[in-house]
C-alpha cells in the first residue's frame, strides 16, 4: 500500500502519525510510505531521517493525498483537508466521531473509507495498537509534571538543616491508564498518593504503585461495564460521590482527575464549593476536560483561576506537549493498525483493483466509520440520527 503522513495542522498539535522507526517497519513489509516535508518537525523528527528510514519526502499536502491509498493522521482533517480526498481513499487518525459528526458526514459523502483509533475494542490482541492507552500514558506524567511545575511547593519529603518540608498531597481521581500513569510519577517525586475509582478491581493496581485507596462508602452497583471500563452514575450516587470526596480534595495540594465514561459527560467529581475550600496555591489538572470536566469550575483548553487562588489546568493537549515520545509511541500503534488492515481487510483481484473485507476481523470492523458513501459505526449513526442529520447508510454492521 502507498501509506501518506501529513503534517499535522490541527491548532497546537505536534504529533505525528507515524515516526521513522514505524516508516521502516511498514517499508520492511513492501509498503511504501510518503511523508509530507516538516511533517516530524515539532516532534523533533527531520525530513532526512525519514528518507533514511525508506520514505518519500513531498513538498506538500496536496501531492501528498494525490499519491497514496492511505493517509494516516493523528487529528482529525480541516476541512480544506478533506476536500483534496478521493473517494476510495483511506483515512486513519484519531476521529473522535462521535463528538466530530461534521466531518463523518463529509467522509461519507465524498466516499472515504475511515477507521478512528479511539474506535478499538479493548482486546488483548489490540493493546499494540491502543492509542488511547499510549497517549493516555503520557498525558497522567505530563499532568503531574506540571503539577509540580504550578505548585508553590516542593513534591518529596525533605529533611535539612533548615527544617523538614512534608511531602505534597497528591490526589487522583480515575484510576485508569492516565491515572495510575500519574500515580506512578508521582510517587517518583516523592509525594503522599491517593487515589480513588468506582471500579473497585483497580484497588490492587494503586496500592501495587505505592499510593493508598480511598475507600468511600459509595453505592455502586455494577460499577464495571464492559471491556473494563466504569459504567455511568446515577445523578444521585455522583452526588453522594462528590460529598465523600469533599473532605480528600480540601486536604489535597494537586488533585489529577482523569474519571470519564466512554461516550457520556465525564463525572462533575469537584464542585465549586470543594475548590474553595482548598489552599490557595493548590492545582488541579482536569484531564476529562475534553468531554466535559471532572471540575465544575474547568474551561477546556485553557487555564483558569479561583476566587480563593487554586489553579485549574483544562489542557486537551497534554500528550502533544511531550511530542517525540507521545509520536513514537502513536506511530508504532498506527503502523500496528496499518499492517492489520493490509493483512485482514484488503485484497486486490487480478487487475490491481482493491476488495474490502470488512467484517473479516473484529478490529477492523469496530474502528471503520465510513465505507463506500455510508456511516457504518452504529454508535456514531445513532448519534447522526439522533441530532436530525441524514443518516443514509447501510445497516450498520457493528457499534
Ligand atoms: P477512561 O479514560 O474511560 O476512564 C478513566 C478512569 O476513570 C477509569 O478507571 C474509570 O473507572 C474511572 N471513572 C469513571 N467514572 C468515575 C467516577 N465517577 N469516579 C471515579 N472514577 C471514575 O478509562 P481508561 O483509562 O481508558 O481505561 C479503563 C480501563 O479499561 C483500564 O483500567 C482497563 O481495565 C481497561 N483497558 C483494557 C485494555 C485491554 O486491552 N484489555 C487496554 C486499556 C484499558
Amino acid at each position: 500500500m502507498k501509506i501518506g503522513v501529513p503534517r499535522e495542522t490541527w491548532p497546537g498539535e505536534r504529533r505525528v502519525a507515524l515516526v521513522p522507526d514505524s516508516v521502516k517497519r511498514l517499508v520492511s513489509k513492501g509498503h511504501q510510505v510518503m511523508v509530507e516535508a516538516g511533517a516530524g518537525s515539532e516532534a523533533f523528527v527531520a525530513d532526512d531521517a525519514y528518507r533514511v528510514a525508506g520514505a518519500t519526502v513531498v513538498p506538500n499536502f496536496a501531492t501528498l493525498v494525490s499519491e497514496v491509498a492511505v493517509l494516516v493522521k493523528v487529528r482529525p482533517p480541516s476541512a480544506e483537508e478533506l476536500a483534496l480526498l478521493r473517494p476510495g481513499q483511506i483515512l486513519v487518525g484519531l476521529l473522535q466521531p462521535l463528538t466530530n459528526l461534521e466531518c463523518v458526514i463529509q467522509l461519507r459523502d465524498q466516499g472515504i473509507t475511515s477507521f478512528s483509533l479511539d474506535a478499538l475494542p479493548r482486546i488483548t490482541r489490540a493493546q499494540s495498537m491502543d492509542v488511547l492507552s499510549s497517549q493516555a500514558t503520557v498525558s497522567g506524567y505530563r499532568a503531574i509534571i506540571l503539577g509540580a511545575q504550578y505548585l508553590p511547593k516542593l513534591f518529596p519529603l525533605l529533611m535539612t538543616a533548615a527544617g523538614t518540608i512534608t511531602p505534597a498531597k497528591v490526589l487522583i481521581l480515575g484510576a485508569g491508564v492516565a491515572g495510575l500513569q500519574a500515580i506512578a510519577t508521582a510517587k517518583r517525586l516523592g509525594a503522599q498518593i491517593q487515589a480513588f475509582d468506582t471500579r473497585p478491581a483497580v484497588k490492587e493496581q494503586v496500592e501495587s504503585l505505592g499510593a493508598s485507596f480511598l475507600t468511600l462508602p459509595l453505592e455502586v452497583t455494577g460499577a464495571e461495564a464492559a471491556g473494563g471500563y466504569a459504567r455511568k452514575l446515577e445523578a444521585d450516587v455522583e452526588e453522594q460521590e462528590r460529598a465523600l470526596l469533599r473532605e480528600p480534595v480540601a486536604g489535597a495540594d494537586v488533585v489529577v482527575s482523569t474519571a470519564m465514561v466512554p461516550g457520556a459527560r465525564a463525572p462533575q467529581l469537584i464542585s465549586r464549593e470543594m475548590v474553595l475550600e482548598m489552599r490557595p496555591g493548590s492545582v488541579i489538572l482536569d484531564l476529562a476536560a475534553e468531554s466535559g470536566g471532572n471540575c465544575a469550575l474547568t474551561e477546556k483548553g485553557t487555564q483558569v483561576v479561583s476566587s480563593n487562588g487554586v489553579l485549574i489546568d483544562g489542557s486537551t493537549d497534554l500528550p502533544s506537549q511531550v511530542p517525540t515520545h507521545a509520536s513514537q509511541l502513536y506511530g508504532h500503534n498506527m503502523q500496528e493498525f496499518v499492517t492489520l488492515l493490509a493483512q485482514a481487510a484488503m485484497s486486490e483481484n487480478e487487475s490491481g483493483e482493491r476488495l474490502w473485507t470488512l467484517d473479516r476481523d473484529e478490529i477492523i470492523q469496530a474502528t471503520c466509520i465510513t465505507h463506500d458513501y455510508h456511516v457504518v459505526h452504529s454508535a456514531t449513526l445513532k448519534r447522526i440520527t439522533e441530532r436530525g442529520g441524514d443518516a443514509s447508510a447501510v445497516e450498520p454492521s457493528h457499534s
